[in-house]
């Protein structure tokens, strides 16, 4: 009996919970995701023009209700706030700021150096014709991060300062950054940032960082900017997770991190369910059945199981970010909904994943009702 009446009222609550999100109400009947973290960390997500020109109120009442944080997906990256050198746009990433605002979320910067998405003039020759050189390249950048952390001052709690400067075995990346002025380019972009804005927080922002060699280089690099006095606040775990990440060394790296007496967040989460190719055809797979359903099978629908799978898996991921909570500011997912997500393009273009909270159909998951119950259950258990 107990069981059933147990039953009923998850059932009835899920159905809540579920209609609330169809029907994009404000309505506050059941717990949402920032509130139930709100002690712990902030729940964010990255958003960008797409999502404020999309007119469906119930999208903006999702990201409204659920996230107390945004981050621009795209539009604060090197390739968009300054097109041209000492030209800058801050049109995408001024439109999320005020939409931020106008909602009470927080917003945080990414990002200001990265070798991706960075405009071709960072690296060639001056106006007049004279190559790129150590020097120049570093006026470049002090004047890129003085240019956009004094812009957005005030405006966004902290920076992604460099991301992605680490292989996977542990070595610096080969980056153009890299090949001009060595390993340099990491504190001075550091110490830039923080002349142009001293009270934002400052990340080394990484993917992988599971993996033990990728870990201890950033244990490295946090020691190597601490021993200089510079600033760093956290480190962004980016969390591109799958089905099949390990769990215990990605749980190993929050700790070795937080050990250096930095901060800790998942910055751009998500949980890919489709297998990753290994070596692929020089094929476009849309027109091959067979890589169709070996790499894309999920087109019509995630199976129960994979979804049940999917759930255990983001069930246990809260739960470390639950146990590290002393140390996790933010835990921010790449994207609102699957709909969105930059994985339905990557590594292979125009698959269907499944790799957020929410569906195509901004509906939550059902694990989503397990996650909130479950950091429920310990918040009890602790009292
Ligand atoms: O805006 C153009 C559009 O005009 C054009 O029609 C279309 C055709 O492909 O491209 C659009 O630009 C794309 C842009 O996303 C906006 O959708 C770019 O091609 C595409 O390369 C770009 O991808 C972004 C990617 O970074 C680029 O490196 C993804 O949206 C973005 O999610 C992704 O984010 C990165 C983080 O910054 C760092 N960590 C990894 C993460 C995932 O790759």
């Amino acid at each position: 009996m107990h069981h059933l009446l147990s039953f009923l009222a998850l059932f009835f609550f899920g159905l809540t919970c579920r209609a609330v999100t169809i029907a994009g109400s404000d309505d506050d009947s059941c717990s949402t995701l920032k509130e139930t973290f709100a002690d712990d960390f902030l729940v964010g997500a990255a958003i960008d023009y797409g999502e404020l020109r999309d007119t469906t109120s119930a999208l903006h009442q999702l990201i409204r209700r659920e996230f107390s944080a945004l981050v621009c997906e795209n539009s604060m990256k090197a390739d968009h706030t300054e097109p041209q050198e000492g030209r800058f746009n801050f049109a995408g990433g001024d439109a999320v700021v005020d939409y931020a605002q106008r909602n009470g979320q927080v917003v945080t910067g990414h990002c200001l150096v990265w070798h991706s998405q960075c405009p071709a003039w960072m690296f060639g020759p001056d106006s007049t014709g004279h190559p790129v050189d150590r020097e120049l390249l570093i006026r470049r950048m002090r004047n890129h991060i003085y240019g956009v952390c004094s812009h957005y001052r005030g405006k966004v709690k902290g920076w992604d300062v460099v991301n992605e400067a680490i292989e996977g075995d542990g070595s610096w990346r080969k980056s153009e950054y890299y090949r001009i002025l060595g390993d340099e380019f990491i504190p001075l972009a550091f110490q830039f940032a923080h002349e142009a804005d001293p009270d934002a927080e400052l990340y080394y922002n990484d993917y992988g960082l599971d993996s033990p060699r990728k870990r201890e280089a950033v244990v490295r690099l946090i020691r190597s900017l601490k021993a200089r006095g510079l600033r760093i606040d956290a480190v962004g775990m980016q969390s591109h997770l799958s089905l099949w990440t390990n769990l215990d060394e990605y749980e190993r790296s929050i700790e070795a991190f937080a050990a250096e007496g930095v901060n800790v967040m998942a910055t751009e989460l998500d949980v890919s369910v489709l297998p990753w190719p290994g070596e692929m055809p020089n094929a476009d797979i849309s027109t091959s059945f067979e890589y169709q359903e070996r790499y894309n099978p999920y087109r019509d629908g995630l199976p129960e199981d994979v979804l049940a799978q999917q759930g255990d898996f983001y069930r246990r991921l809260f739960a470390i970010y639950r146990r590290h909570a002393a140390a996790i500011t933010r835990v921010t997912f790449w994207g609102v909904h699957d709909g969105t997500s930059w994985l339905n393009n990557f590594p292979i273009r125009g698959r269907t994943n499944y790799s957020l909270l929410f569906g195509r159909n901004l509906l939550r998951k059902p694990f989503v009702e397990d996650i909130i119950r479950d950091a429920a259950d310990a918040s009890k258990a602790q009292k």
